[in-house]
């Protein structure tokens, strides 16, 4: 079965871009990615589970175009200072030049720590994301945030620095374990939550045969998905406003993430799909959105065989007061008070920073109870 390559083009002026989204585009990167070479090398950054599954067959699909490639090891450990200046110091030991592009193959990890290492490297060389994983597809590799994480928290440390082009060769999703790719699907969620009720419509139809494999609704969903993220990226690049729409969900997942050690207990969109249900249950204490709202992501999410609630995560959990402590650790903290995405219906969601602190806390007790 084929379908066709599409293409969403992110309008920011002299740094807009293509994002490519389709199966196969890895056979194609070398001509794909031709067009923007001064010279026809790329150095790919990757990870080692990465490189195993894809490195050949990019190697392959950018013919005679030279690679050089480091692997780094897979995980969210990578993400840090260390192999962040391992990496930095391989594209100098390369010569990466000013005018060359790094490529970055792999999931949010590779995508958020290349794309920083692009923005330093003598002061920014352009780079071209990859991304292999649904997560990156549909929101990380898109929109220009990288960065590595601190001991003081997840992503303090980065750049806007958008991407020259994005390739978003959806037949790689084939090889993600199920519970990466309904991780990703949490954030694919997120977007009919926060902006378009006929997109989580159709995802309620569709979600179940995008999970077993069905190309064509993958591309859509990963279509809408970018499409969505790129006009928001647009209005508001460096998220002095609206861009936090794309945190829906976020503040409860930060927390919860950093609860659990950004373990394996809870991957990151699984986080944002608790977070989501807990947005739209917020939403719905204070008269905002129907009561039905917040069943109805349930629900769905339910359906995928995704989880929910605090009660799906495995493991002890600190109480509400600990969790209130880790999520005014978060960036959307402006002056001392949580930013808060809430809604006011499916794909009806809107930024506030109006939401008292006693509100978040019973509804963590609340979920905490449920466990
Ligand atoms: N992942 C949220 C953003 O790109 O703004």
């Amino acid at each position: 079965m084929s379908v066709k390559t599409d293409t969403v083009r992110v309008e920011l002026g002299h740094r807009s871009y293509d994002v490519r989204i389709g199966a196969g585009l890895l056979a194609r990167a070398g001509a794909e990615i031709a067009p923007i070479l001064a010279r026809r090398r790329v150095a790919v950054l990757t990870d080692e589970n990465v490189a195993a599954r894809h490195l050949d067959a990019l190697r392959d699909g950018l013919g005679d175009i030279a690679v050089s490639a480091l692997a780094l090891p897979a995980g969210e450990a990578t993400k840090g200072w260390a192999e962040f200046s391992r990496a930095v110091d391989w594209l100098l030991a390369e010569r990466i030049e000013r005018r060359d592009v790094v490529v970055a193959l792999g999931g949010g990890v590779i995508g958020d720590l290349g794309g920083f290492a692009a923005a330093v490297l003598r002061r920014g060389v352009r780079f071209v994301q990859i991304p292999t994983s649904l997560l990156a597809q549909v929101d990380s590799s898109v929109g220009g945030k990288t960065g590595i994480n601190s001991v003081h928290g997840k992503n303090l440390i980065g750049a806007f620095h958008q991407p020259s082009l994005v390739l978003a060769d959806i037949g790689v999703l084939g090889t993600l374990p199920a519970r990466d790719f309904l991780s990703g699907y949490g954030e694919v969620v997120k977007y009919g939550l926060l902006g378009d009720a006929g997109f989580f419509d159709w995802l309620e139809t569709n979600g179940p045969k995008l999970a077993t494999g069905d190309m064509a609704a993958r591309q859509y969903a990963v279509r809408r998905s970018v499409e969505m993220k790129a006009r928001i990226v647009e209005r508001d690049e460096t998220e002095e406003g609206d861009r936090a729409l794309l945190n829906l969900g976020h503040t409860f997942c930060h927390a919860l993430e950093a609860a659990t050690g950004y373990s394996d207990r809870l991957l990151h969109g699984e986080g944002v799909a608790i977070g989501c249900a807990l947005a739209f249950e917020l939403s719905q204490r204070f008269g905002l959105c129907s009561q039905e709202a917040p069943s109805r992501v349930r629900a769905h999410l339910r359906a995928m065989g995704m989880k929910t609630d605090l009660a799906d995560i495995p493991g002890e959990l600190p109480g509400a007061g600990a969790l209130m402590d880790l999520m005014a650790q978060d960036k959307k903290v402006v002056d001392g008070r949580l930013r808060f995405i809430l809604a006011r219906g499916i794909g009806e969601a809107f930024v506030t920073s109006d939401v008292p602190g006693d509100a978040v806390r019973q509804i963590l007790e609340d979920a905490l109870a449920r466990r």
